[in-house]
């Protein structure tokens, strides 16, 4: 367990209490995206189907794709995410695990929504000399290995220059009965945003603190786009999902596995 400012310990990522706020406070992302992935699928003519949603968080899409008549298996590397996952979508598979170690099993579709790629949570056997995950290309492999033919995968990702270089930016949000406070640095030599992450939950009479720290590497969708094609998906980059427009330095990607008929 890593020890954070003043001693308070930081234990893993999205725990109990930081899950509940996520669930809580900041589930727009995931709904906004979701009704406009529902459309693409619909679009794509795939009605039905497995949709394997890496870094379902607590199930917030899980929910809509199983309520569209797909099956689902969610996978997250948060014990806590997946418990309310799991209440909230009792008739879909759920997995704590890794999305970068997990077998994808053949599907239509494979979605991560929140940039999940971004994190490096478990960083350690697929990383480049600097210790960070330079490339997605053995997961984008696996993937295109996984999805059937014309299947998706859908995903977003945070871009390098979402705040001033070396210079932290912090802010809070509060909800009923709970507040959280974040500090932002970012390095653009590493490409790594550190999200130093204040949680204050409200348990009976008192409010719990916990601390955790994320970092995440930042990817130019360009770049990701190009292994992506390298692969032999058909790309497209996009700033909004739908309607909903994406914070800053924030992109969506839609990579199509093309038929074989249709090379
Ligand atoms: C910002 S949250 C988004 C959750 C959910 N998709 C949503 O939109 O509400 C990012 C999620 O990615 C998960 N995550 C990060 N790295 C992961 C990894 N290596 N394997 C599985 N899940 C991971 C986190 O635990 C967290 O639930």
């Amino acid at each position: 367990m890593q020890q954070g400012y003043g001693g308070h310990p930081v234990s893993s990522w999205y725990n109990e209490d930081l899950a509940y706020i996520h669930d809580v406070g900041f589930c727009d992302y995931a709904l906004q995206a979701n009704s406009s992935i529902l459309a693409s699928l619909a679009q794509q003519g795939i009605q039905h189907g497995l949709v394997v949603e890496l870094g379902c968080g607590s199930g917030l899409s899980t929910q809509a794709f199983a309520q569209a008549g797909y099956d689902v298996l969610g996978v997250d590397i948060s014990a806590a995410m997946i418990a309310i996952a799991q209440a909230r979508v009792p008739t879909a598979q759920f997995r704590v695990a890794s999305l970068f170690q997990t077998e994808i099993p053949p599907c239509q579709v494979v979605v991560a929504i929140g940039e999940c790629f971004n994190y490096l949570f478990d960083a350690v056997s697929d990383v480049d000399s600097t210790g960070d995950r330079s490339s997605l290309m053995p997961l984008f492999q696996r993937i295109y290995t996984a999805l059937v033919e014309d299947g998706l995968l859908i995903f977003d990702i945070v871009e390098p220059g979402q705040i001033t270089p070396h210079i932290s930016s912090r802010n809070f949000t509060e909800g009923k009965d709970w507040f959280v406070l974040v500090e932002k640095s970012e390095d653009p030599e590493q490409r790594i945003l550190t999200r130093r992450i204040i949680t204050f939950r409200q348990i009976d009479d008192y409010y719990r603190r916990s601390d955790e720290v994320h970092r995440q590497r930042l990817y130019f969708a360009s770049e990701l786009a190009t292994e992506l094609a390298s692969i032999g998906f058909q790309v497209q980059i996009s700033r909004h999902y739908g309607q909903y427009e994406l914070p800053p330095a924030r992109a969506a990607l839609v990579a199509h596995k093309p038929s074989r008929s249709s090379h």
